[in-house]
């Protein structure tokens, strides 16, 4: 079994969005999975429970470690709890307060695979191209600014189960990040 955290000490970095799109991702590729929802804010647990999701969602880890491919778990934005999961993916966005406060936040993490994933990345405006970029040349994973993410939340389900535009595009995003998680090219990422 596959135990991933998405992790970042920043609020609205798109941890629950990625989270939710990255388990469907996993689910559609043919594994079984669990989404466990950690913040108290319950965003993935109340919108989506009982929902057009093809993966359960719960609103915590379970107390017995269940027979899955991928255990999936949507960390709060905060400090006070440290993700347990062997692999980290941690969502950022392309600013320079994102990246000091992510490269302070990884020194807290020990012998754990951290993915760094710059989201929602606007490519029009060069300042968010070039942190990016950066990052990218880093073994950062990126993940552009769509609608799409945002409209499929507000319809209770997942870009997978979407056939928009921008939809297959998001997806393929997805699946990338899933193909990372499951052969690893690239080093552990560095606090720098
Ligand atoms: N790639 C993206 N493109 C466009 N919008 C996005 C993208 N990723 C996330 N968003 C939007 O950004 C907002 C914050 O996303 P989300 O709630 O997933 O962040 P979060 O890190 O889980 O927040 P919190 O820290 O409050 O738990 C949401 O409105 C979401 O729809
Ligand atoms: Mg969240």
């Amino acid at each position: 079994m596959r135990r991933i955290a998405f992790w970042s000490p920043k609020g609205g970095v798109g941890k629950t969005t990625l989270a939710l799109n990255f388990a469907a991702a996993a689910y559609y590729a043919g594994n079984k999975v669990i989404l466990c929802d950690l913040d108290p804010q319950r965003s993935a647990f109340d919108v989506f429970a009982g929902r057009r999701l093809p993966f359960t969602v719960l609103a915590d880890k379970p107390q017995v470690m269940p027979n899955v491919d991928y255990l999936i778990c949507d960390y709060a934005p905060s400090l006070d709890r440290l993700p347990e999961e062997e692999t980290i993916i941690l969502p950022m966005r392309a600013s320079m307060l994102d990246l000091r406060a992510v490269n302070r936040a990884i020194r807290l993490i020990r012998n754990k695979r951290i993915i760094k994933c710059v989201n929602a990345v606007d490519t029009r405006r060069h300042d968010e191209r070039m942190i990016a970029m950066k990052l990218y040349n880093e073994g950062a994973h990126l993940i552009k600014d769509r609608s799409i993410y945002v409209r499929s939340i507000f319809d209770g389900e997942t870009v997978f189960q979407q056939n928009k535009y921008g939809s297959s595009d998001a997806q393929n995003e997805i699946r990338r990040l899933l193909d990372r998680v499951e052969h690893p090219r690239t080093l552990t990422a560095k606090a720098s």
